[in-house]
């Protein structure tokens, strides 16, 4: 079980994620680098409106992407990469900013030290990056199929549905599992169900959001 913690409103839950970056930033201040997980869809662009403004020396800080369509051409507009470049990386420029396109991702984030913070989002399947229903707990970055429900919740960002790529590139569970620290956030009435099934209830590769019960340093952030 995780405990959900309940913010007034989505500002106050984004800045308060970003003050926990910004220390932890300042905090490692001595170390080489920082390395900083990030997560696409409209739950953290809060996150990423009130990081713009923030002093810290960005240049040490490497950032890694959870998922990226396959099959999409990078500068396409609904790819991540065009998702981060828009919000974030156009107003703060980072180290070196990775995004999975093949096996090697978990090597390459090893090789850096590990993900430091990692924000994260959650479908309303219980997904975790494309962790669909049904992914093992051991699984690492790879190719994976989406599901019905994951294409339908994303056709808002595409003309038509048929237009969702049916596959994606993904962090694993085991990948997402492994970073230092993580913060869950849910922004709305309706992931409010499956963030309670995902923090009270059983794990269950039903729901891949529920092994996070498992990690030892997960914050959960919650408003409606
Ligand atoms: C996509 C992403 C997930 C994200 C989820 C929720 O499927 N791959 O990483 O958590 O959408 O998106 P939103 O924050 O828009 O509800």
């Amino acid at each position: 079980m995780i405990e959900i913690n309940k913010y007034k409103n989505y500002d106050e839950m984004s800045k308060w994620v970003v003050e926990q970056i910004r220390d932890a930033i300042n905090f490692n201040s001595v170390t080489k680098h920082f390395t900083l997980g990030l997560a696409t869809g409209s739950t953290p662009l809060g996150i990423y409106k009130y990081m713009r403004d923030e002093t810290w020396d960005s240049k040490k800080v490497y950032t890694f992407n959870l998922d990226e369509y396959a099959d999409l051409p990078y500068n396409h507009p609904q790819s991540y990469e065009h998702f981060m470049e828009e919000n974030l990386f156009a107003y703060k420029q980072f180290r070196y900013s990775y995004f999975p396109e093949n096996e090697r991702y978990d090597d390459i984030i090893k090789n850096n030290g590990g993900i430091d913070i990692q924000i994260l989002g959650i479908g309303t399947n219980g997904h975790i990056a494309f962790n669909e229903p049904g992914s093992p707990r051991d699984s690492l970055t790879r190719k994976v199929e989406l599901t019905e429900n994951t294409r339908k919740d994303n056709s808002r960002f595409f003309d038509i549905i048929d237009d969702v790529p049916t596959h994606a590139w993904t962090m694993g569970i085991e990948s997402i599992m492994r970073a230092k620290q993580i913060y869950l956030l849910a922004n709305g009435k309706h992931k409010k169900d499956i963030l309670e099934k995902a923090c009270y209830g059983d794990i269950t590769s039903d729901i891949p959001a529920s092994y996070l019960q498992e990690h030892n340093n997960i914050e959960v952030l919650y408003c409606d």
